[in-house]
């Protein structure tokens, strides 16, 4: 694997400095803090353990990794994933899910809401309550958040629909030395469905989130379990409050966390083409759903992996607590 760096004098040899087998995989950073694109891997065949080995290192490294011109099938995006650990498998997929590959996910615009009796624009409306809404990880409310998210193109708009990941790990290291040490003891509620604003006559979809509630404490701070790095672990989606703050106090506090996690030289952005596939971290990154294609009518549909995570860990060593219990999937 070559990894290549310019800006640090050319190519080098993979993580460890070792001379690494020629697998023909090429890591391209493309932006300063996150992100790199790989080329010379086929996913439509199995991986040798050489270069899931590399693969992984990367990931690791860069948060996520971009893929081109790779014309995945379900099958071959299980496959994929599997190289990775066990994939999820959750009941209730929704109605675009192909039902045969219980692994799959498939998220299709403008369908939000609407299994709920709601507009999706008033769906949308009713769950931004804050700027930073979008930026989550994915079921961060959940006591064991998904390790990786393997997401592949299937229609793609002609423009519009970009993904963007901010990297936590960064985003904690550039703060400062006692704010670092401020939040490294904190730890804060995270639930499904915070922020959301029912509407007080009829609404299924408040219902809905009562029913299937899903909380959790997590550390303010989490150590990285593959990495040992700490992680800002801060999401616009989940985030309710942080323990043993006023109110007012944790507002003002998780805003501006939220806005260092999201300063724009932590993030990178992506622009899908068909066949395009992203893997990332979501333990060491969040990421932004695109907001910019429902008014132009176009179809965006993306099918989705991911990965069996475990409960995160604080930088004292505990372990998160669960709010709710259980927390069926
Ligand atoms: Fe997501």
């Amino acid at each position: 694997m070559t990894i290549h760096q310019s800006a640090q004098g050319g190519s080098q040899p993979s993580s460890a400095g070792e001379p690494a087998q020629d697998t023909g995989i090429e890591v391209e950073p493309v932006a300063g803090h996150i992100g790199a694109e790989v080329t010379g891997a086929d996913l439509t065949v199995p991986l040798d353990d050489t270069a899931v080995t590399q693969i992984r290192a990367a990931l690791l490294r860069f948060k996520v990794l971009f893929f081109r011109d790779q014309h995945l099938d379900h099958a071959a995006h299980v496959a994929f994933s599997r190289h990775f650990g066990e994939p999820v498998v959750r009941p209730r997929r929704g109605s675009s899910a192909p039902p045969e590959f219980a692994e799959i996910e498939t998220a299709a615009n403008r369908l939000g809401g609407t299994r709920f009796g709601l507009d999706h624009g008033e769906w949308l409306e009713r769950r931004r309550y804050s700027l930073l809404r979008g930026w989550h990880c994915d079921h961060g409310s959940r006591i064991d958040p998904p390790a990786l998210t393997v997401l592949r193109a299937g229609t793609v708009p002609p423009y519009g629909g970009d993904t963007t990941w901010a990297n936590l790990v960064a985003a904690y290291s550039g703060l400062s030395e006692p704010l670092r040490g401020f939040v490294d003891g904190l730890r804060a509620e995270h639930r499904l469905g915070v922020g959301y604003l029912p509407n007080p006559i009829d609404d299924e979809y408040a219902r809905h989130l009562l029913e299937h509630q899903i909380a959790t404490v997590h550390p303010l701070v989490r150590v990285h379990p593959e990495t040992g790095e700490r992680v800002l672990f801060v999401n616009g989606y989940y985030l309710q409050r942080i323990q043993g703050l006023s109110r007012a106090e944790s507002s003002r506090i998780v805003e501006l966390l939220l806005e260092q996690a999201t300063r724009p030289e932590y993030t990178v952005r992506f622009r899908w083409d068909p066949g395009a596939v992203a893997i990332w971290d979501n333990r060491a990154a969040i990421h932004l759903a695109p907001d910019d294609v429902n008014h132009l009518g176009f179809r965006r549909i993306m099918h989705r992996v991911m990965i069996t995570g475990d409960v995160p860990v604080g930088v004292d060593g505990s372990p998160s607590q669960p709010i709710t219990w259980p927390q069926p999937w």
